[in-house]
């Protein structure tokens, strides 16, 4: 008699009994074997006893959180593909899931077929996996002092969540790219303040805002006397960064040689100081954000392609709020209670638009 192949085995922890039952009501219909847990600590024992293909895992539990027992479950059963479910979104929940190497996301409350939708899709990665997340052990952050204090609930923000969690702790370098007001900065931030590099140095400089003659000097130094003006040794940015990140702000704007320096910083991770032949070795990690078309400029060759490769290796494309209206309010609530607590209403350019 041919045998049908096995299952797949589902684990389901949460401690809302209903849920657990509307879950295990849907899943078995579909041919798969459905296990349970109310808790994270019992969420463990099942999950090392039964090794489910795909772990469904609430955040918010009395006891040990669904961010807590992911860590664990990744420890018991690293080929299991977990998702977590929470009703409590918040930006860094986002963050920290897929930085501990959730499959995916979901927030409360969902339709039963979106679920089902992300368990195949959870299937049928997990043969193909690469687990570049194993490497991540998420070292020196913690949950307080980590809060990218950027709003959005809609798909498009979480989606942008995601990937900060995904190129955190890698050493790729980011091109942020959006609308002026998007949130290009708290972007950056937070993939510093997620990433290995959390305890070193995190410098931005804004591009724009250093006239051209500066900026080299700004960046990698100069000797004294190097030019007029230059009365003492200067050290530059990405020296003091050394082992840190650099968020380099509005690089549309910068000027074409200092892109060429730039350029051999990333590919050589080496510079100069202005004046000096001396070169420096540097290990720097960085990030780059403009509202500016880099595509055209490539083809206007006013931005280096080389330097444009090099640079987009990620890229995180931010929404506008026009794409995204399911945020206004949590925005509107956000600037309220700042008024609620200055007495001031300051309206950043995100509410203007
Ligand atoms: N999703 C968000 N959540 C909270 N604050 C936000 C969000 N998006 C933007 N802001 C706030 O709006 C303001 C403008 O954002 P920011 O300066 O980062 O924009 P930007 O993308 O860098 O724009 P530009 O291209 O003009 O530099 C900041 O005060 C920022 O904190
Ligand atoms: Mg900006």
């Amino acid at each position: 008699m041919p045998t049908s192949p096995p299952k797949p085995k589902i684990l389901v922890i949460d401690d809302d009994d209903d849920l657990r039952y509307s879950l295990k009501r849907v899943f078995s219909g579909k041919h798969y074997t459905v296990v349970e847990a109310d808790s994270g600590e019992e969420g463990l024992k099942v999950a090392e006893a039964e090794k489910p293909d795909v772990i469904l895992l609430d955040n918010r539990m009395k006891g040990m959180s669904g961010i807590e027992a992911l860590q664990h479950l990744r420890g018991i059963n690293p080929n299991s593909m977990i998702i977590l479910m929470t009703a409590y979104g918040t930006t860094q929940t986002t963050i920290e899931a897929m930085k501990f190497g959730a499959f995916d996301y979901i927030m409360k409350p969902f339709d039963l077929k979106k679920i089902l939708s992300i368990t195949e899709a959870a299937l049928a990665a997990s043969d193909d996996l690469v687990r570049a997340s194993q490497d991540v052990k998420g070292e020196g952050i913690s949950q307080e002092d980590v809060d990218g204090g950027i709003i959005g609930s809609s798909a498009a923000m979480q989606d942008v969540f995601k990937m900060i969690g995904q190129v955190a702790a890698s050493e790729a370098t980011v091109m942020i790219t959006g609308e002026s007001g998007t949130g290009k900065e708290l972007i950056a931030r937070s993939i510093f303040q997620n990433s290995l590099r959390s305890n070193k140095p995190y410098i931005a400089v804004n591009c724009a805002a250093i006239p051209e003659n500066l900026i080299e000097s700004e960046l990698f130094g100069h000797e004294k006397g190097s030019f007029t003006g230059a009365s003492n040794q200067r050290i530059g940015k990405f020296e003091l960064c050394d082992g840190g990140t650099i968020f380099l702000d509005e690089i549309g704007d910068m000027a074409l040689t200092t892109q060429t320096k730039i350029l051999r910083a990333l590919q050589e991770g080496e510079i100069q100081r202005v004046g000096s032949s001396v070169t420096i070795k540097v290990n720097v990690r960085m990030l780059a954000a403009t509202n500016k078309p880099l595509e055209e400029m490539v083809g206007e060759k006013t931005f280096r392609e080389d330097l444009y490769y090099r640079l987009n290796v990620v890229r995180i494309q931010l929404p506008p709020l026009r794409k995204r209206m399911e945020d206004v309010p949590l925005l509107v609530d956000f600037a309220s209670s700042g008024f609620r607590k200055t007495g001031k209403l300051i309206l950043t350019p995100f509410l203007l638009r």
